[in-house]
């Protein structure tokens, strides 16, 4: 059986000011109106065989998490189960605690398959197939994750080397796993021909993942394991919520650095499934069509002279004269204009303010 574990969590700076901490990328609705978390459930669901999707968030973000999974139509006999934090401690905790509570109850082979929330899937028969490469992978012990092929040297991503002497029959084995290089090191892999970007995606029985953090992040582990035991789970109840004090002393890093970077059973299925990060406002303009002048408006928009712009502005009407190039998200309590060629640059604002307080 296969499980897959939605794991939400993080603010998505670089989408300020519509993703903040309390309501972050995964929640932000797209141009076609659902949002990256309702996507992730709905590619989630509609795989072979899932009866449970497990999701592990903030306790916060519970609510909405629900209401927006409401949303969705899910066949009657599955069932969507919570893993809640007090607070994020990253990735290795929240895939670590899925692991050992997934475990706990269908023991050491259930196939678990990591998605993040934050990212768009275009290809979805492509995801599909990848995945079932995947499973079969996972079932000869593997940490497999899903490779994409790098157009750019990407400094926010994790980076693959795929070992072209030890090709498997449903994938590649990995070399090398190294998380967010920088700039000249990801350009030296893109050159290389034999790296892949880490898509964030993760399959493994959770036996095996608990396995390998033990051998290569104990301390990770041994963390989890308390907080689990701290946090008592009744069969028939859909939510565990996590110890906060237990919780607490869980290391804060990611799976990619904690695990992904150490491990010796890393494998990877290279796939083109029309993924993509959404990391910028940037990425997301790509979503919306644009018109004869270029500008790809979204909302009551309309413009006068205006070339190549982006709009966000759900709640306001919006004019353009005479500008362009320019990316212009409004919010009820933010406004941002920045040039499109500082689209990256946007992650410095949400910093500001964090600590402005
Ligand atoms: N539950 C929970 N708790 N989820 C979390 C937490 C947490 O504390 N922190 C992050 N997440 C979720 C995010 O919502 C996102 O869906 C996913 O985990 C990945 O976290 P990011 O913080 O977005 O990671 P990243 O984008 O910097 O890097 C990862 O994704 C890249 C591809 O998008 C890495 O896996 C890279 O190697 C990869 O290339
Ligand atoms: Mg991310």
């Amino acid at each position: 059986m296969l499980y897959p574990v939605i794991i939400c969590g993080g603010a998505g700076s670089r989408l300020w000011p519509a993703s903040r901490e309390k309501h972050p990328k995964p929640f932000l609705p797209l141009p076609d109106g659902q949002c990256l978390l309702q996507k992730t459930l709905l590619r989630a669901i509609r795989l072979q065989g899932v009866k449970d999707v497990l999701t592990v968030t903030n306790q916060e973000l519970f609510f909405t998490t629900e209401d927006i999974y409401q949303e969705v139509k899910k066949p009657k006999d599955c069932e969507l189960n919570y893993i809640l934090e007090p607070f994020g401690r990253n990735t290795a905790a929240a895939i670590a605690s899925a692991a050992l509570h997934l475990l706990r109850r269908h023991g050491p082979e259930a196939i678990m398959l990591v998605l993040p929330a934050d990212h768009l899937i275009q290809d979805e028969g492509a995801f599909a197939e990848a995945t079932r490469q995947a499973c079969l992978l996972a079932q000869e012990g593997l940490l497999v994750t899903f490779g994409i092929k790098p157009t750019h040297a990407e400094t926010g991503f994790g980076y693959i080397e795929a070992d072209t002497s030890r090709n498997t029959e449903h994938g590649l084995r990995v070399k090398r796993f190294v998380e967010k290089p920088d700039h000249a090191t990801a350009q030296s892999y893109c050159a290389a021909g034999n790296f892949y970007w880490n898509s964030g995606m993760f399959c493994f029985q959770a036996g095996a993942l608990i396995s390998e953090m033990r051998a290569h992040a104990p301390e990770i582990l041994d963390a989890v394991e308390v907080t689990l035991d701290a946090s008592p789970a009744r069969d028939n109840e859909k939510l565990l919520r996590l110890d906060a004090t237990s919780f607490k002393k869980v290391p804060d890093t990611s799976i990619d650095y904690a695990l992904m970077e150490r491990s010796h059973r890393v494998a990877t299925v290279p796939c083109t499934i029309g993924w993509s990060d959404i990391g910028s406002w940037s990425a997301m303009c790509e979503l919306v069509e644009a018109d004869q002048d270029g500008n790809r408006l979204t909302g009551d928009t309309v413009s006068h002279s205006a070339f190549n712009n982006f709009v966000h502005s759900p709640d306001r009407l919006t004019a353009l004269v005479g500008v362009q190039d320019l990316i212009v998200v409004d919010t009820p309590d933010a406004l941002l204009i920045t040039h499109k060629e500082h689209a990256q640059d946007v992650k410095h604002i949400a910093g500001m303010l964090k600590q402005s307080g």
